[in-house]
């Protein structure tokens, strides 16, 4: 048959970022060619690197550029000579709110043959995290700085449509995995948003039946997290506290250098972006150590939005296959084993 090809906007980054995305890449092509697809990569330099040398993460026209492209791919971002608000509110933030990217996916599994830091368990989750508003507002302001009375307010922002469409989400994605929801709350202790979170999620769920569901307060939802990840399937959470459930979710899952993301806008009218969790890692970078597991699995889900669903399973397969059949493990895994070695074993896996 003949050959689809997909644009790809490729931002490698900074740091790691330039290791683990040539190896996704490499995994994507292998399958590709079992799978009938092609990828065609446009790369972009935008970084904290240009930022150090332009004074700014990307050019003015950024998202312009890459709005056309069926998706972008990106390593990750960050420098010690540049502030993390800048490498975030610079380029991952503009892509994530300009192409409406309001759901974070971050799948966690515990992998046979990796060990995770807790005794026993499985761990096969998703948390939806909300991507859009919620706690990382842009409302609020600072006033009398340097004076004893400098102050700082930050509204969070929870709107009917921003809630509930994330809702949704996770309900129908649920519907495709065990049928569990849970939703993280605290509205006992935050008392305008989170009983309106609360309100909210309660009217989406009766159009689920199949769906069961719960609440959890996030201090709650944390310690069962740990002392018991497998009760788990989807969690459904507001910016902030998605983003502490999915960093937490992937260290009880063995590392953080293996969890993936997507940043989607799914009805698809802007590009969607796939990132692992992992940033760039500069304690490691250029040594061709870090875990491209990550990137790998964020690969697989991009193929999943593409449409190409065997192909996003038979690398998840791949992952697993290589965890429980070898003894490969990068440094963040307790091993030695560098970058290529890791992606020489999936193009063996894969063929
Ligand atoms: P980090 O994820 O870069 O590193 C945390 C620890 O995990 C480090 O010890 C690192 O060596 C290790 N690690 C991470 N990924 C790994 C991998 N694939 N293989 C092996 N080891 C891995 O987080 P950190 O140190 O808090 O941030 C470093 C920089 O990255 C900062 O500038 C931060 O702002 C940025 N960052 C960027 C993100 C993004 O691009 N989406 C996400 C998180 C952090
Ligand atoms: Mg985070």
């Amino acid at each position: 048959r003949p050959m689809d090809t997909h644009r790809i906007a490729l931002i490698p980054g900074d740091g790691i970022g330039n290791e683990v995305t040539p190896a996704a890449c490499a995994v994507l092509d292998a399958i590709g060619r079992r799978h009938g697809v092609r990828f065609e990569y446009d790369t972009y330099d935008w970084s904290c690197a240009r930022y150090l040398t332009e004074g700014a993460m990307m050019p003015a026209d950024g998202l312009e550029r890459i709005r056309h492209h069926d998706a972008i791919f990106l390593g990750a971002v960050g420098d010690p000579a540049v502030a993390d608000h800048v490498s975030l509110w610079g380029l991952l933030i503009p892509i994530r709110r300009g192409f409406r990217q309001y759901v974070n996916l971050r799948p966690i599994r515990l992998f046979p043959g990796v060990q995770g830091p807790l005794k026993s368990g499985t761990v096969d989750l998703v948390v939806v995290r909300e991507n859009v508003e919620g706690e990382y507002s842009e409302i609020g302001g600072r006033m009398n700085r340097g004076f004893p009375e400098e102050m700082a307010v930050q509204e969070a922002v929870f709107t009917r449509t921003g809630v509930t469409r994330v809702v949704d989400y996770a309900f129908t994605l649920a519907r495709t995995r065990r049928g569990h929801v849970t939703s993280a709350t605290k509205s006992n202790g935050i008392v305008h948003t989170l009983p309106f979170w609360d309100e909210l999620v309660a009217e989406c769920a009766p159009a689920y039946p199949d769906v069961t569901w719960d609440q959890e307060h996030i201090d709650a939802l944390c310690a069962k997290l740990v002392l018991d990840p497998g009760r788990f399937d989807v969690i459904v959470a507001s910016n902030l506290f998605g983003d502490i459930l999915s960093d937490l979710a992937a260290a009880v899952a063995g590392s953080i250098g293996i969890a993936p993301a997507a940043n989607l806008n799914p009805e698809r009218e802007f590009p969607s972006m796939f990132e692992p969790v992992h940033g760039s890692a500069p304690d490691i970078a250029g040594l061709g150590a870090a875990n491209p597991v990550g990137a790998i699995w964020t690969a697989a889900i991009m193929l999943n939005h593409l449409g190409y669903v065997e192909a996003a399973a038979d690398v998840e397969d791949a992952i697993a296959t290589i965890f429980a059949k070898t003894s490969l493990r990068t440094r963040d895994l307790g091993g030695t084993a560098m970058t290529d070695e890791f992606v020489k074993a999936f193009l063996d896996v894969l063929g």
